[in-house]
Formats: C-alpha cells, structure tokens, sequence
C-alpha cells in the first residue's frame, strides 16, 4: 500500500486533467511526432490517470511502462481502456530503493505526474542523470509548488499553508522531500545534465462545483498541520470547521499551485 487510494487517485483526476498546461502538453506532442513507435516510462503511475491523459493526445503508436509500488494501483492501470495502438505493460517496483534496476536506454520519453514534490533532491538528481546517459525527453506534470491560496479568506489560511509546506518536506519514502521546492529544483537539475526546459503553471482552481475534492483537501491539510503542530489543534480544528462552512458558499475557491515541466537534451 501507498497511502494513495484509487478512490483519492479518481477524485483528483478530473482537476488534473483540467490544471495541466495545455502548452506543454501540444509541446510534448509536437517533440514526440514523426517517430514509428513512442516507448514511454511513466513513474509512479498509480491507477494510469498519466497515461490515459496523454496517449489520444500524442497520437502515435506508443509502448508504455507503468511502474509503481502499489500492486492493486497498477491492477486497476491495466484494466484502462488505452487507444488503438498503444501497448501497456505494468511494473511493480519500489523507486525509492530500486530506480537503479530501471532500463532507460529503451525509452523515448520518461513521464510523471504528481510525484515528484515526494521525492528527495538526491533521488531526483539520479533520475536526471539516469534521463541524460538515456537521452530521453522528459514530461513531469502536476507537481506542487507551495502556493494554497482559498477565497473567501480565513485569518490562518498563512499558518495552514505554512504547517502543510512543512509536512510536504517530510521524509515520504525517499528521503526529506522537496515539496514545495520540487519545481525549482527539478528545473535546475535538468539545466545541469544540458537538457532545455520548458515550464508553466498547472494549478488546480477548485470551484463549487467540486465540493467533494474541495472537502477531502481540506481534511488533508488539517492533518499534515495537525502532525507539524499537534499543540495547535484545536485551533487547526477551528479553522477546519470555518473552511467547512465556506466552502457550502457559491463563491468558495480553492487555488493549489502546481507546475509542469517538459525537458529534453539540448543535442535533440
Ligand atoms: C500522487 S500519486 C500520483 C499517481 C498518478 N501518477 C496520478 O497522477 O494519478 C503518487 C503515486 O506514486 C506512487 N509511489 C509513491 N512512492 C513510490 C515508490 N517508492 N515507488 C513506486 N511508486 C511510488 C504511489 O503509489 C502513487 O501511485
């Protein structure tokens, strides 16, 4: 087990599919176009939510690589409906202890989405060299970059957000995680190995039509701030009670910020 449920997995992907920077994704499309066959390595794949997002719009046969830790996510990746000409196969792998038992030299494109704000500047760094010795093109999307931004506002909406970053820092199985600093980060990595980077805001605006994805993010926060700052509970509570409230109103709003990154060798 990961920690992430496909139900949390289904619930987001709606927003996903509606934050991720169109441009980019036409970017990717265009970059991969002319080729006979894309082989594609999708990292942290959980229930395929990458894959059936990005497969119609590459238009092109395609092999994919669904790799993740969690047996029951990759079960339901494979029962996807993918079209025509594109093969699936899924890997069951620990990425935190075995990137190292990857084969890159087969892959065209090496692909993410949502995961790299867990992952820890040492991994990510061996991802990028492991990406360069590879010569493959790279597409991360839907990573946070510690922005959490609520309207109407509530005075420890700061607080939250800071006690939220903290926790996005913590160790998430591969080291101290870069949360919030992940976008900077992997933009600078990939600058290093000679790769070009391309990059655009994929923020999730969570309107009142989603009440139910707006309401799930609320209990996540309250618990990441409550493990930073237990002493401050009934305080967090409180606030969670507010947010409640509010977001039963028409002119709620919930901005997450994300950002998308497309890298490739500089040679390509
Ligand atoms: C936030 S979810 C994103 C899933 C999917 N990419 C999506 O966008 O719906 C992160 C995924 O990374 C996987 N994951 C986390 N740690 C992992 C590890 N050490 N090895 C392999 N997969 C891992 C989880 O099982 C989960 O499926």
């Amino acid at each position: 087990m990961s920690g992430f449920s496909a139900d949390w997995l289904a619930l987001r992907a709606p927003a996903d599919a509606r934050a991720r920077a169109p441009e980019l994704t036409k970017r990717l499309a265009a970059f991969c176009a002319g080729r006979d066959r894309l082989r594609v390595l999708d990292l942290g794949s959980g229930t395929g939510s990458n894959l059936r997002f990005l497969a119609p719009r590459l238009k092109m046969a395609q092999s994919w690589t669904l790799v993740d830790h969690d047996e029951a996510l990759l079960e339901q990746a494979a029962a996807s409906e993918v079209p025509a000409g594109v093969e699936v196969s899924c890997r069951r792998l620990d990425l935190a202890g075995d990137l190292g038992r990857l084969d890159f030299s087969d892959v065209d494109l090496v692909t993410a989405s949502a995961l790299m704000d867990l992952v820890s500047a040492d991994w990510f760094d061996s991802l990028a060299a492991a990406c360069r010795a590879a010569g493959c093109a790279v597409f991360f999307v839907l990573t946070y970059d510690g922005v959490m931004a609520w309207r109407p506002s509530d005075r420890l909406d700061p607080l939250i957000r800071e006690l939220f970053n903290r926790h996005q820092g913590e160790d998430k199985g591969f080291g101290p995680a870069l949360g919030p600093e992940a976008p900077k980060h992997m933009a600078r990595a990939f600058i290093a190995e000679g790769f070009r980077v391309e990059t655009a805001p994929s923020d999730w605006l969570i309107e009142t039509g989603e009440r139910e994805l707006h309401l799930a993010l609320l209990e996540g926060f309250l618990a990441a701030a409550e493990e930073i700052a237990p002493a401050r509970t009934e305080e967090l509570r409180d606030w969670a009670a507010r947010r409640r409230r509010l977001a039963a109103r028409p002119e709620a709003r919930l901005r997450v910020g994300h950002e998308d990154l497309f890298a490739f060798p500089s040679e390509s």
